[in-house]
C-alpha cells in the first residue's frame, strides 16, 4: 500500500474514533456480562465469579485438549477463564499457533487453522460448557532470549522480591507459546516499526493505528458472541519492559492510550465491557486526566442539591494509605512478646533483614512503587475514564512490591498481609468510583515451582537449578503457605468487595504433544527437550498448579466457587 494512502487511511480513522459519542450504549441483551454499580450482573443478577488463568489454550494442538480442559475446569464450578486473543510472530513458524504476523511494518492476519480458528473454538466450546472468556488482547512482555543476559541477570539476583540468595541463573530456550511472555505483544510492534522505546507503541500514531486495527480485527469476530466476558485491552500496560522507556513516559500517556483505545473499542462493539489488564498500580495525589470530581459548574438554579454518591467515599490518599498502615503495625506489635516489641526498626529489604530503613529504601514515610507512580500506572484515572467498565488489577509478590514491610512479621507473614492489604486497597477503589473490580491474576511461586520460574520481563529461570532438597535456603513458599495465602486473598477478595477473582494460572496433562509448539511430548514441564518421554504437560512459568498442590488449590477454588454462590 502506498504510504500516502496509509496516511489518509489513518487520518479517517483517527477523525472517526475521535468522534464516537462517549455516552453509554445500551447493551444488546441481558445475557452479555453488564455491571451494576461495583457489581457485575448477567440475566439481570448478580455475577460474582471465581476464575483462572490459560494463557495456552489457543496453543494447544488439538480441539479435544480444549474440551478437556474446559470440561476440567468447568468440573470445579469455575466459569471464567481468562487467556490471551494475540499470538504474533516476526516471522511466520514452521509449527503451531499464530494470529498476527507483524513484519518490517506492515501486518497480516492468520485466520487459517492454526490462526485465529483456535480462538473460535475456544469461544465456541466455552459457550458448550457455560464458561465466560476474558480475552487480553496484546502483551507489555516479549522479552527477547538474546537480550542482554549480563544486564538481565544482575538486575534480576537484586531485584527479585527473594527470600533466598538465587543458587545459579541461566537462560534456557524453549519452545515458543511455552512462556507466557512469548506471545508478542508491544514490543513486536516497535521493533518491527523499527522505533526503539516501550512507550513509543502508546504514542506513536502509526503503531496506536496498527494496534486498533488489530483490535478490530479481533473484536469484530466476537463481537455478538454471550461467552466473551470482556475485552482486556493488554495483559500488563506500563511505561516500561525489557526493551526501555523514554525518560519522559507518565502515567498520563499510559491512561490516554487507553482511553484511545477503549473508545475505539466501545464504538465497534456495543456489547461488551472493557478493562485494562494492567497490574493495578496506584499514582497517589497524581494529576488525573479523568478527574473523579470535575471542576464545579458555576452555582446556579439548577445545580443538584444532592452530591454525586461518590464524592462521599474516602478518596485514597498518601496519607491514608500511611495512617491505615501505621495502625496495622501497631496491632501486630501488640500481639509480640515484650521483649520483641522493642525492635521496631527492623526492616525486610529484597528477603534480607536490614536494622534501619534506608532513605533510597523509600523509608517507612514511603508508600512504595505500588502507589506512587513509577510503575507509569494510575489505575484510579484508567478506572474513570467513562469506557472502561470495570478495573482490573493484579498481585504476584515474587515480582513486585505492595507496600513497606511490616518489621515485626516474618517474610511470608509481610507477603500474605501485603496482598490482603493490596486486595483491600482496590475493594476501596471499587467503592470510590462505584465500578467493579477485579483481580485477574494472582500467584505466589512454590519450592518445587521455583526451577521453572520465569519472570515476566525475562526470559531467563534464575532458580532453574535450585534442588527441592533444601528448605532453608530454597527461593519460594512452602505448598501450605501457597494454599494458606491463596485461601486469605480468595476470602478477602470476597469480603471486601472484589467482583471477580482469577487465579494464575491453571495446568492440564495428557495433552497432544507436537514438534515444534509449546506442547511437545518429548519436552518436559520447563519446556526443554528432555530424554525421559514424558506425558504432555501444559506450559508452567513457574506459577502452574501441576504436581504436588494440584488438588489442594483445586479444592481452594472449589470452595471460592462455594462461597460466591455461583456454581
Ligand atoms: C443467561 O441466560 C441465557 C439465556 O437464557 C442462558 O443461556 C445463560 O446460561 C444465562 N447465564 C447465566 C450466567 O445465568
Ligand atoms: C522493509 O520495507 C521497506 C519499505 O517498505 C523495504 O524497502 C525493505 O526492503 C523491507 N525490508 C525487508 C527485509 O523486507
Ligand atoms: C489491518 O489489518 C489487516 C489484517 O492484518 C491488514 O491486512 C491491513 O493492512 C491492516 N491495515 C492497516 C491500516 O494497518
Ligand atoms: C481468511 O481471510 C481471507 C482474506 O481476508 C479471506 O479471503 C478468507 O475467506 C478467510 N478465510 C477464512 C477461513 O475465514
Ligand atoms: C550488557 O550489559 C553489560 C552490563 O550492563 C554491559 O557491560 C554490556 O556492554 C552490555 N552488552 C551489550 C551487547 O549491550
Ligand atoms: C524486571 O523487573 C524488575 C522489577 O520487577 C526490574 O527491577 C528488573 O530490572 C527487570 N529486569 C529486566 C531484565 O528488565
Ligand atoms: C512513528 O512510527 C512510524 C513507523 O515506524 C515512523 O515512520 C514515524 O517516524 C514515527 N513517528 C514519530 C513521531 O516518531
Ligand atoms: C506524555 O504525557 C505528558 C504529560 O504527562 C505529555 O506532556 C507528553 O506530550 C506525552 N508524550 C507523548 C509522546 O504523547
Ligand atoms: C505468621 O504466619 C504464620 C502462618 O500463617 C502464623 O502461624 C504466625 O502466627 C504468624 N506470625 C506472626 C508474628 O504474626
Ligand atoms: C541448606 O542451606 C544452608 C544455608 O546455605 C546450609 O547452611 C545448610 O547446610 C544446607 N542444608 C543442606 C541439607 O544442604
Ligand atoms: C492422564 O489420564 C490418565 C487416564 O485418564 C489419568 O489417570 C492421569 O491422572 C492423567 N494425568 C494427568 C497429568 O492429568
Ligand atoms: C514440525 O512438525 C513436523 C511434523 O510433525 C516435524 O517433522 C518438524 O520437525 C516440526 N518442525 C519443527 C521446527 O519442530
Amino acid at each position: 500500500m502506498k504510504l500516502t494512502k496509509l496516511f489518509s487511511v489513518l487520518a479517517c480513522a483517527v477523525l472517526s474514533s475521535a468522534t464516537v459519542p462517549t455516552k453509554t450504549v445500551k447493551r444488546v441483551s441481558p445475557q452479555f456480562v453488564q455491571t451494576q454499580g461495583s457489581k457485575f450482573t448477567v440475566n439481570g443478577s448478580e455475577f460474582p465469579f471465581i476464575g483462572t488463568n490459560v494463557y495456552w489454550l489457543a496453543a494447544l494442538n488439538t480441539e479435544q485438549d480444549i474440551i478437556d480442559t474446559f470440561s476440567n475446569i468447568s468440573r470445579l464450578g469455575i466459569n471464567v477463564v481468562r487467556t490471551w486473543a494475540f499470538n504474533d510472530v516476526e516471522t511466520i513458524p514452521e509449527n503451531g499457533t499464530w494470529f498476527q504476523l507483524i513484519s518490517n511494518g506492515t501486518t497480516t492476519i492468520n485466520n487459517g487453522t492454526n490462526g485465529l480458528q483456535k480462538l473460535d473454538l475456544i469461544i465456541q466450546h466455552a459457550e458448550r460448557f457455560g464458561i465466560y472468556v476474558l480475552l487480553s488482547l496484546t502483551n507489555n512482555w516479549s522479552p527477547l532470549a538474546t537480550d542482554n543476559l549480563t544486564d538481565s541477570i544482575a538486575n534480576l539476583q537484586s531485584s527479585v522480591q527473594s527470600r533466598a540468595t538465587p543458587v545459579e541463573v541461566f537462560n534456557t530456550s524453549r519452545a515458543r507459546n511455552f512462556l507466557s511472555n512469548d506471545y508478542g505483544g508491544m514490543d513486536v510492534y516497535v521493533r518491527q516499526f523499527g522505533l526503539k522505546n516501550h512507550d513509543e507503541f502508546y504514542t506513536n500514531e502509526t503503531l496506536v493505528q496498527t494496534y486498533m486495527n488489530y483490535t478490530t480485527q479481533i473484536v469484530t469476530r466476537y463481537v455478538n458472541s454471550p461467552s466473551v466476558f470482556a475485552w482486556e485491552i493488554a495483559n500488563d500496560p506500563r511505561c516500561n519492559s525489557s526493551v526501555a522507556a523514554s525518560p519522559g513516559c507518565t502515567a498520563n500517556n499510559i491512561t490516554q492510550w487507553h482511553s484511545r483505545i477503549a473508545t475505539h473499542i466501545s464504538s465497534i462493539d456495543p456489547n461488551h465491557l472493557i478493562a485494562s489488564g494492567s497490574q493495578g498500580f496506584l499514582c497517589l495525589g497524581c494529576p488525573k486526566l479523568f478527574p473523579l470530581n470535575p471542576p464545579a459548574p458555576p452555582p446556579g438554579p439548577s445545580a443538584p442539591a444532592t452530591p454525586d454518591r461518590r464524592t462521599i467515599a474516602k478518596p485514597l490518599t498518601r496519607a491514608r494509605i500511611i495512617q491505615e498502615r501505621n495502625e496495622r503495625w501497631k496491632k501486630t506489635r501488640a500481639l509480640l512478646p515484650k521483649s520483641e516489641q522493642e525492635q521496631g526498626a527492623r526492616v525486610r529489604i529484597r528477603g534480607r533483614w536490614v536494622s534501619t530503613p534506608t532513605k533510597r529504601q523509600d523509608g517507612v514515610q514511603g508508600v512504595g512503587s505500588a502507589f506512587d507512580g513509577s510503575q507509569g500506572v494510575d489505575s484510579e484515572d484508567i478506572l474513570n475514564i467513562p469506557q472502561i467498565g470495570f478495573g482490573s488489577f493484579q498481585l504476584f509478590p515474587d515480582q513486585n512490591s505492595y507496600g513497606v514491610d511490616d518489621p515485626s512479621l516474618p517474610a511470608f507473614n509481610n507477603t500474605l498481609q501485603s496482598g490482603l492489604d493490596w486486595i483491600t486497597t482496590h475493594g476501596q477503589v471499587a467503592n470510590i468510583y462505584n465500578k467493579p473490580v477485579t483481580l485477574t491474576g494472582f500467584g505466589l511461586v512454590t519450592q518445587d515451582n521455583a526451577p521453572f520460574f520465569v519472570p515476566f520481563n525475562t526470559t531467563i529461570a534464575p532458580f532453574a537449578s535450585q534442588s527441592t532438597t533444601n528448605t532453608t535456603q530454597n527461593f519460594g513458599v512452602t505448598d501450605s503457605q501457597q494454599a494458606t495465602a491463596y485461601s486469605s486473598w480468595l476470602n478477602a477478595g470476597i469480603t471486601s468487595g472484589i467482583s471477580g477473582l482469577i487465579q494464575y494460572q491453571w495446568s492440564q496433562g495428557n495433552l497432544t504433544g507436537e514438534p515444534g509448539t509449546a506442547i511437545s511430548s518429548n519436552s518436559d514441564v520447563t519446556g526443554q527437550s528432555s530424554n525421559s518421554d514424558t506425558t504432555s504437560e501444559s506450559p508452567n512459568d513457574g506459577y502452574s498448579i501441576q504436581g504436588v498442590g494440584q488438588s489442594t488449590i483445586q479444592g481452594i477454588l472449589q470452595n471460592a466457587v462455594q462461597s460466591v454462590g455461583n456454581a
